[in-house]
């Protein structure tokens, strides 16, 4: 019997869990049918895919899109086009919007507004704060939630739960792994001193790597003593990633393509407040660090903590400057660029951009391709070289901090549950986003 499919990927190379190897696969209803050779079959639109990878959906759990409240920076429709156009098919977005989204209200309001609105697939954290603790147990298995984030250390916004008494409370309700902002709120506050006006540099020394060892200590701690899971947002310290190795059943990790491809002082040498971040770059010895997280698996995921404001504010004199950089749509290229330096295999990529996300968050359906899953691909050329630029860059800031990066490795495909939502380049329309589903969440 001859098989009909949807779409047919031919040809491409496949990296899943069997390996690497040259497949088609076969996509129904927005699901992953058949894998393998599908010479016989049949299917509304066949893709070539020949010398082209197949990758998982990559999914990028650490964005701030902005909306609602500062879209003149960002909205949920122009983060989520530079996140296909750089190869991501799902985002974990960020509470400290304006208002937060710390009530039922802002977040079924945010779930909405994407809705069909964004170009991939969504999840959205609820922050965590003193007054919504009690309401958290409900509010964090709400369909289409990531789960509870909190700045312990304050950055964009005012999100805040600083003191370990406070922190506790949310730690002992919530049942679901937590993600954290970790840097030491009393320490930064003791150290404001240290920064320089109009010097960048500073910043780093201002938040230094106590200020993120000693919070990310105290979460592990609380973590212990609750019995609770946590999740340790863009690592920045070669020590956290030292501590973490013997904390791995309590606590994941997070790194980003800017604490790997970065360093201090040339990074703020060179591109001034553009690579003002929180946690800051840090020194070399840091980034070498974290190389060494992904090298032994320390790591979970990496989520590219894309973070836009404008140029106008970002040329404010520095500690004015806000703190933060794009950083969703250039995820894909930095990291498959370390890829074909050889820092990094393609399989080690995909656990951390599909496995890793789905292992830690309980995600349905989403993270491998595999028979039955959803048919989200990133679908990438390893050896089309490219420069970066602000012009290809589609979030509303218009930036990037790689303008004129040359790397070798590009997204040039993005399927989400079966549909085409980014082809060369090209965004199609309408956009289909939906909620990611969660295990914990499946039942409204
Ligand atoms: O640099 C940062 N910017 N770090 C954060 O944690 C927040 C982010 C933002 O929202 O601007």
């Amino acid at each position: 019997m001859n098989q009909r499919f949807d779409t047919i990927l031919k040809s491409g190379t496949v990296v899943n869990q069997d390996g690497e190897g040259i497949r088609d696969i076969g996509i129904s209803n927005g699901r992953i049918a058949a894998i393998g050779g599908l010479g016989q079959a049949s299917a509304g639109e066949t893709i070539d895919c020949k010398g082209l990878h197949i990758l998982p959906g990559v999914m990028d759990t650490q964005v701030h899109f902005r909306e609602p409240g500062l879209t003149h920076k960002e909205d949920l429709e122009t983060g989520s086009r530079s996140a296909v156009m750089g190869g991501v098919t799902a985002v974990f977005e960020m509470p400290n919007t304006n208002p937060l989204t710390v009530t039922e209200e802002t977040f079924t309001a945010k779930i909405k507004a994407g809705h069909h609105r964004m170009h991939c697939d969504f999840a959205f954290f609820i922050g965590g704060t003193r007054e919504n603790v009690n309401h958290l147990p409900e509010l964090e298995r709400a369909p289409g939630c990531a789960g509870v984030k909190v700045f312990i250390g304050s950055s964009t916004g005012a999100l805040l739960v600083e003191d370990d008494e406070s922190l506790r409370r949310i730690f002992q309700v919530i049942r679901r792994r937590a993600a954290f902002h970790a840097e030491d709120e009393y320490r930064l506050n003791d150290r404001k001193p240290i920064r320089v006006e109009g010097d960048p540099r500073s910043h780093p020394i201002w938040r230094d790597e106590t200020a993120a060892l000693m919070a990310t200590q105290r979460l592990v701690n609380l973590a212990r003593e609750t019995g609770k899971r946590i999740h340790v947002l863009h690592i920045s310290t070669k020590e956290e990633i030292e501590y973490l190795r013997d904390h791995k059943d309590v606590a994941s990790c997070e790194a980003t393509p800017h604490h790997l491809t970065m360093a201090a002082p040339e990074c703020y040498e060179r591109l001034g407040t553009l690579a003002q971040m929180n946690p800051p770059v840090r020194s070399a010895d840091h980034r070498e660090g974290i190389w060494r997280g992904i090298e032994q698996g320390i790591v979970d995921v990496l989520g590219s903590d894309h973070a836009p404001h404008t140029l106008e504010e970002k040329a404010k004199p520095y500690p004015a400057s806000p703190s933060g950089m794009t950083g969703v749509q250039t995820l894909v290229p930095l990291m498959l660029d370390h890829v074909n330096a050889g820092r990094l295999s393609l399989a080690r990529f995909v656990d951390l951009t599909s496995a890793g996300p789905a292992r830690l968050f309980n995600i349905a359906c989403k993270g491998r391709i595999a028979a039955g899953y959803d048919a989200d691909f990133t679908i990438v050329d390893l050896k089309r070289s490219e420069t970066i630029t602000n012009k290809w860059v589609a979030s509303r800031a218009g930036w990037t901090p790689y303008d004129g990066v040359r790397v070798t490795g590009w997204p040039v495909g993005t399927f989400v549950r079966g549909k085409r939502v980014m082809w060369q380049g090209e965004v199609a329309t309408p956009s289909t986003g939906e909620p990611v589903r969660f295990l914990e969440t499946l039942k409204a």
